[in-house]
């Protein structure tokens, strides 16, 4: 393995400039050259990179973000954009290639498998938690770790006022996110996409605090459950709290990575760099039953990651 190409694309998560660090770092001790595609994917069609050595990942270690950038690109779904980033592949002899996203981004690394010989790692990083073959994506601590800093702030003016809040965090349309963020700071009610809910349910549950004497609440919804304007104002209507709505939105994407997203990245990349230097490709590393692994990009890419709703269970006797 001579040149390892190197691009994070998707959704940024904080800790994709630690596994940036780790990829050139370990790869340089390997004598491999690291070049880094910008902005994604149109780095890739656009023939947009810079060399990174282990001088110039200097200093990223803690920061949020993506040093090569990152973007959504529809261009890289089409025919022609796959065939230019097979060419700017062979162009410039990269015989591995790291994509460091989420579940999307190694979809479109599944697609380019077929258009070139370079073999190909994900390593998964994604707020949303939602990538098959790993137990933990880079970025999703963080996140947890934001949004329940967000939210105790929201619990004491909560309390203050006797209001019930409902907070939306991310996850597109799953609830690993909320489930985690639920659980750790004492929400009354976790609504996820993956668990069907009837409304009166939740108007219940809200009454019966209030007789029990519990004038204030928290309801942490998934984005994916849909619009939470309009369930926060029914609730209202429905319950004789006063309902408020926060959305915590993109800054649960930003911010200093916490110690396990910096420490998970590090791992991802060690495995990356190890797996492209034995030769092996098309695989997706993991953090399994507390090990770090991998298993084939085919596979993760097409088996759907199952919630541990025994969480959910478990965050509903808490909250009692
Ligand atoms: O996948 C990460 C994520 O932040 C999701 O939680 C969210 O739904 C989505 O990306 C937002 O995407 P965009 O950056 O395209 O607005």
């Amino acid at each position: 393995m001579k040149n390892i190409g190197l691009v994070t694309t998707g959704g940024d998560a904080p800790g994709m400039n630690a596994a940036i660090r780790g990829v050139v770092r370990i790869a340089s001790s390997r004598k491999c050259r690291v070049l880094g595609f910008r902005r994604g994917w149109e780095g890739l069609i656009t023939n947009s990179f810079m060399p990174l050595t282990p001088r110039s990942v200097s200093g990223i270690l803690q920061l949020g973000g993506t040093i090569l950038h990152t973007s959504r690109c529809p261009e890289f779904e089409k025919k022609e954009g796959m065939r230019k980033a097979g060419e700017t592949l062979v162009s410039n002899q990269v015989d591995g290639l790291i994509v460091i996203g989420g579940d999307g981004s190694f979809r479109g690394a599944l697609q380019l498998s077929s258009h070139t010989n370079t073999h190909i790692i994900g390593i998964p990083a994604s707020i949303d938690n939602d990538v098959f073959g790993t137990e933990e994506t880079i970025g999703f601590d963080t996140a947890v770790n934001t949004a329940v800093g967000e939210i105790d702030k929201i619990r004491d003016t909560a309390v203050s006022h006797d209001r019930v809040f409902m907070i939306e965090v991310m996850g597109r349309e799953r609830g690993f996110l909320a489930l985690e963020v639920g659980l750790t700071v004492g929400a009354e009610v976790i609504l996820l996409p993956e668990v069907k809910y009837r409304r009166e349910h939740i108007f219940n549950i809200i009454k019966e605090n209030t007789a029990k004497g519990k004038k204030s609440g928290l309801i942490v919804a998934a984005e994916g459950i849909g619009d939470t304007r309009v369930l926060a104002a029914e609730i209202q209507r429905n319950t004789h709290s006063e309902v408020r709505l926060s959305i915590i939105g993109y800054a649960q994407r930003g911010g200093n990575p916490t110690a396990r997203s910096r420490l998970l990245a590090s791992l991802f990349a060690d495995e990356a760099v190890e797996l492209l230097s034995n030769e092996k490709g098309n695989r997706v590393v993991g953090l399994q039953k507390g090990r770090i692994g991998s298993i084939p990009l085919k596979e993760s890419c097409s088996t759907r990651k199952t919630l541990d709703s025994s969480l959910l269970s478990l965050a509903k006797l808490l909250a009692t």
